[in-house]
């Protein structure tokens, strides 16, 4: 059992989640932790050893053996969009998905820098790796929305994207998350809803913030 606060921010690709997550942790003075950069370190490795993310195989060698404090965490190669889809496929991998457990959940217990407590996001924090976290939101909006946004990211990043492969994109990673036999894509039970399909990022705040105090007493800053 941990006596830190645990934050769980789950959604599909682009909801808006890692976003607000960051927001929510600094204005509790809580640590984050996104924990899609696991997977999509797993996932660039495996496609830096020239092999197949589908692999089990060698998708498990590399969850075992990724060290918390590693480098790759911060590689900006975990942004693209190739990335995205290696981790998408690693992650049904369920060795994978055991590897990085621990980790996860050793960082909510026990946030780094003495934290009093911690934001996770990802797809399974409030189902699987923290069912218990003291409050559970599931961010989401229309994968039109969300292909849109994704759009003018990689836009401004000056990364050439066509609008209709960047939503056929959105939608494999969507059904590869949503019908996986392990640990889908799915809301808890207990999770507020927050569709953010026509909400700014302030308003999306907003609302967490105020979903997150009902539930902990917890206001921030
Ligand atoms: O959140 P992000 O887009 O960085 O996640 C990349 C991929 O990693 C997701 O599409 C999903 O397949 C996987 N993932 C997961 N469980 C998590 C976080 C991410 O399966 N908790």
């Amino acid at each position: 059992m941990s006596s830190s606060l645990i934050i769980a921010i789950d959604g599909p690709a682009a909801s808006g989640k890692g976003t607000l997550a960051r927001r929510v942790a600094r204005a509790l003075g809580f640590a984050h932790l996104d924990t899609g950069s696991l997977y999509r370190a797993v996932g660039v490795l495996v496609l830096r050893a020239d092999k197949d993310p589908a692999d089990p195989v060698a998708a498990a060698q590399v969850a075992r053996a990724l060290k918390p404090d590693s480098a790759i965490l911060d590689d900006p190669d975990l942004r693209t969009d190739e990335a995205a889809q290696a981790a998408s496929k690693v992650a049904v991998v369920p060795e994978v998905r055991a590897a990085l457990l621990d980790f996860q959940r050793s960082f909510a217990f026990t946030p780094p820098g003495g934290a009093p407590g911690a934001v996770l996001d990802g797809r399974d924090v409030g189902t699987v790796v923290c069912p218990d976290a003291n409050a559970k939101l599931f961010v989401t909006a229309s994968v039109e929305v969300r292909a849109q946004r994704r759009l003018k990211e990689l836009q401004e990043r000056g990364i050439p994207a066509i609008p209709s492969d960047v939503l056929e994109d959105m939608k494999a990673r969507d059904a590869r998350d949503s019908q996986r036999a392990i640990a889908p894509l799915v809301p808890a039970d207990d999770a507020y809803l927050l569709d953010t399909s026509a909400m700014n990022a302030d308003e999306a705040f907003t609302a967490a913030i105020a979903f997150i105090g009902s539930k902990t007493g917890v206001h921030g800053a």
